[in-house]
């Protein structure tokens, strides 16, 4: 068998169109994306948001603070964009400095402009399944499951990774479409029991190639959101070999990387529907 290759770049530019339609539509969106230190990975991640909102005819702003800014500085810094009527939806990338309370820094940010859905209180909302702004990475991996008609109602689905990022609320936006759902993380033992029985296999953890053919249910559907930097290049969490298994699979590069940036522009959307009173915040 040679899996369906589930790419995110078509889907990805489908929903970016849409997005420029709405900015155009609506004249303005306002995304400011934090950067504190030099991180290189970070730098990059910042790099592509920050174009893409660009292309998208946003408002985006870039601003960058050396690693020594203080905690207090961030939380200003916070304070001035949660008050700015321009600025409809806030990103400040992680990780953080070591000595910057990261928790503390996402609780400042208004939860209507949390574009990351790392505030408690948007976390909260998809805990207790209720609409919210939700992290674009697995709402990106669900929309690339729905765009291939994969059946998620009943499903086995299996998480590796455990992230406030990715792991959790793939996780729920899992069980919210009616999978049974297994997470499993560093601990977890025998992780190919698991695994195997995943007819959907969702791999974050930022471990290069560590999922191997032998781990995949045959006929299953793996998505791999792994970037992980190597010597050879971009690799996955999932050793491609494992698309000789899967009925379905994402690739890497050009899977889900490129849902991730779609999807954050979407959710800069709907936090400009907040501030304009077109929607209602839940929270
Ligand atoms: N660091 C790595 N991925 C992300 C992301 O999606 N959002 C934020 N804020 N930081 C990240």
């Amino acid at each position: 068998m040679s899996a369906t290759l589930i790419k995110g770049k078509p889907i990805a530019e489908r929903i970016r169109a849409e997005v420029a339609e709405e900015v155009k539509a609506t004249g303005h969106i306002g995304l400011v994306t934090v950067l504190v230190g030099d991180d290189p990975a970070s730098e990059v991640y910042i790099r592509l948001k920050h174009k893409a909102a660009l292309e998208a005819g946003f408002d985006a702003r870039d601003v960058r603070l050396p690693a020594e800014t203080s905690e207090d500085d961030l939380l200003a810094q916070v304070a001035v964009l949660n008050a700015d009527q321009e600025i409809d939806a806030i990103l400040v990338q992680l990780p953080l400095p070591g000595h910057i309370d990261e928790a503390r820094i996402l609780r400042a940010i208004a939860p209507a402009k949390d574009v990351d859905g790392l505030h408690p209180v948007n976390a909260g909302q998809l805990f207790l399944g209720k609409p919210t702004l939700v992290g674009a990475t697995p709402v990106g991996v669900m929309a690339m499951l729905r765009e291939h008609a994969i059946e998620i109602d009943g499903a086995r689905a299996v998480v590796i990774g455990r992230s406030n990022i990715v792991g959790k609320p793939m996780a729920h936006l899992l069980m919210q479409a009616n999978a049974t759902v297994t997470i499993c993380h560093s601990h977890t033992r025998d992780l190919p029991r698991h695994t195997l029985e995943a007819d959907i296999l969702v791999a974050a953890v930022g471990v290069p190639m560590m999922v191997s053919p032998d781990m995949v249910k045959t006929g299953g559907v793996v998505i791999d959101v792994g970037i992980n930097r190597t010597e050879a290049g971009l690799v996955g969490d999932v050793d491609p070999g494992a698309a000789e298994v899967a009925a379905f699979m994402t690739p890497v590069p050009g899977g889900v990387g490129p849902m991730t940036i779609a999807c954050l522009l979407q959710n800069a959307v709907r936090c400009a529907r907040y501030r304009r009173g077109e929607l209602a915040y839940p929270g």
